[in-house]
């Protein structure tokens, strides 16, 4: 039985959202496993919009069962306010159809305050990171002084663990010269969300075993992108996780062969949110045209997203990171209408052709990418459904992305609305 995992192939925003929504009409479980509400993902069914940031994207369909894994890092406030937008939008969620790893971490009110305070801190050498506090509650789980779900329904633990990390907290707090924390100042909180969150938590790992035993087919929902990954993205410029369809392992406790089938989305062109290098960046009259057409702006903080060519190397290193077997291109409506379309095809550093992405801050900022020309076309593409609808030019452009990125197109996506999907390959039959 497959089992399929959903990356990002890019800087995030690549459509994830929609995909996972598409796909889980044919899975039984959907799985978060890394990032926390700094995703934002983005589904259209219909007239109804729906935007999850920690809920997995197959909620919105009734008797699927959604899972966040160990690997997310979990506000729960975050999390109820956005389990009564969606109960507002007549999506069921309690208890039956949703799942939190009782050993997921916790983001605290300070973990946001700090990370916040760090950005301004860093001014205009700062990340651009979304100040949810996605790195501060890493940084604590891996200091082994972090919080987690289950600690909720033990007070004399949890008071023990809120001192262990205070110990680290206010040591920061007064070489910053601000005030210390107090431990009622986190505990009353967390013991006015325990009952709310309690219901929920579960030992996931088991339930997911069961879950494959029983023959479930099981979808793993990434967020952000491989180049957003903190071991293979342009670090510093990195979210505070593990990206790459590996960490689907990890973030939920499956083994290493819990998936046959690694889907990487990819738009067909490039976006970024935040600092750091974008070597096809543009940032001209074209990528303003990408950016209006292509509606970037992120949905967590709304900021511009950065728009510029499609490039290939990068997809390519992407791809062999993070073991993807094939993509799922989105957004190639966005490319209607322009006379041609370039395509990052190699860099230079220093005046030397390279085939791939450096790892050094000074490389990464100063490669230059090395473009080919190909033909654009006029008839649209968007809300195609099939194959036999693209224009040939856009046929052409598909097929020199998948020679370039070494990876076959599986799903291709014309539009916001689910439906405008077309499926070139099933990634659960594979
Ligand atoms: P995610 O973070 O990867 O889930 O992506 P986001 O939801 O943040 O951003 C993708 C945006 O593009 C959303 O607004 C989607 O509704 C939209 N989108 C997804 N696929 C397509 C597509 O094929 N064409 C167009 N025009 N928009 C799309
Ligand atoms: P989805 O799942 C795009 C970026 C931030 C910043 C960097 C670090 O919707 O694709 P963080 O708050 O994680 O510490 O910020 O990572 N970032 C994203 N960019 N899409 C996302 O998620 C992102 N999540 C984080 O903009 O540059
Ligand atoms: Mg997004």
């Amino acid at each position: 039985m497959a089992n399929v995992v959903v990356v990002g192939a890019q800087w995030g925003d690549e459509g994830k959202g929609k995909i996972v929504d598409w796909l889980s009409e044919r899975a039984d479980v959907v799985v978060r496993f890394q990032g926390g509400h700094n995703a934002g993902h983005t589904l259209v069914i219909g007239d109804v919009t729906y935007k999850l940031s920690l809920l997995p994207s197959g909620i919105v369909r009734p008797n699927k069962q959604s899972v966040i894994g160990n690997g997310v890092v979990l506000d729960p406030w975050a999390l109820l306010r956005e389990i009564e937008t969606l109960k507002g939008q007549g999506v069921e969620v309690g208890p039956d159809n949703l799942s939190i790893a009782e050993n997921v971490t916790l983001i605290l009110p300070l973990h946001s305050k700090l990370d916040i305070a760090r950005e301004e801190a860093l001014g205009g050498a700062k990340i651009g990171t979304t100040g949810r506090g996605i790195g501060p509650a890493y940084e604590d789980k891996i200091g082994r002084r972090a919080i987690r779900a289950g600690d909720l329904a033990d007070r004399e633990m949890l008071e023990e663990r809120i001192e262990s990390m205070l110990l680290h907290h206010n040591a920061l707090m007064r070489g910053l010269g601000s005030t210390e924390i107090t431990k009622d100042e986190i505990l009353e909180p967390l013991l006015e969300v325990a009952p709310k969150i309690l219901p929920f938590v579960r030992t996931v790992w088991y339930q997911l075993d069961e879950a494959r035993r029983d023959g479930k087919r099981i979808l793993f929902e990434g967020a952000q992108g491989a180049m957003l990954d903190v071991d293979h993205g342009t670090y510093p410029f990195v979210t505070s996780s593990n990206t790459v369809a590996g960490a689907s392992t990890v973030g939920s406790g499956q083994g290493a062969k819990a998936a046959n089938y690694n889907l990487g989305i990819t738009k067909a062109y490039t976006t970024r949110v935040g600092s750091g290098p974008f070597p096809t960046e543009l940032e001209d009259e074209i990528g303003q045209k990408l950016g209006e057409r292509g509606h970037e702006f992120g949905t967590v903080t709304g900021r511009k997203r950065r728009c510029g060519w499609f490039d290939a190397v990068m997809v390519r290193q992407a791809i062999k990171v993070s073991g993807i077997t094939g993509i799922a291109l989105t957004k190639l409506d966005v490319l209607d209408g322009f006379d041609e379309l370039k395509v990052c095809t190699g860099y230079t550093l220093d005046g030397e052709n390279i085939d791939h992405f450096p790892a050094s801050i000074t490389g990464q900022a100063k490669v230059e990418p090395v473009y080919e020309t190909l033909e654009g076309w006029s008839e649209p593409t968007y809300g195609a459904r099939s194959w036999a609808d693209l224009p040939a030019t856009a046929i052409k452009y598909i097929r020199r992305i998948e020679e370039l990125i070494e990876a076959p197109v599986a799903l291709l996506s014309t539009s916001p609305e689910r439906d405008d999907t077309i499926l070139v390959q099933d990634p659960f039959e594979d």
